[in-house]
């Protein structure tokens, strides 16, 4: 099933945005980011401990915006391909999730 999250649009150059879906067992976090005009999403699981990156609602970037960080512990991933470059997971990966837009609309998909 495909889930609507928000317009594209809204999703501005550097920003990021947190959504959650289904309750226990099927619970799905994922977050969406546009950098460098590209539009990613990913699993909001970082890959040391399976925890959320982001304390505060929607903070996932650094102060920069830069590298996205997750607030745990300090790791710290690039946007483009959510690759960990500093931290506790050095050398693993954010977990892609399979978002398009259509119709003017984010719409993550494989959603249970
Ligand atoms: S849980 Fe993310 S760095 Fe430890």
């Amino acid at each position: 099933m495909a889930q609507p999250l928000c317009r594209a649009a809204a999703l501005v150059e550097g920003a990021a945005r947190g959504f959650v879906f289904g309750t226990n067992a099927a619970r799905q976090a994922v977050f969406v980011l546009r950098y460098d005009g590209e539009i990613r999403a990913y699993r909001n699981a970082c890959p040391h401990q399976g925890t959320p990156l982001e304390i505060v609602p929607d903070a996932f970037f650094d102060a920069e915006g830069r590298f996205l960080v997750c607030r745990t512990h300090g790791a710290q991933f690039r946007p483009a391909d959510g690759f960990c470059i500093a931290g506790p997971c050095a050398g693993r990966s954010l977990t892609p999730a399979p978002v398009r837009v259509e119709d003017g609309m984010l719409v993550l998909d494989e959603v249970d």
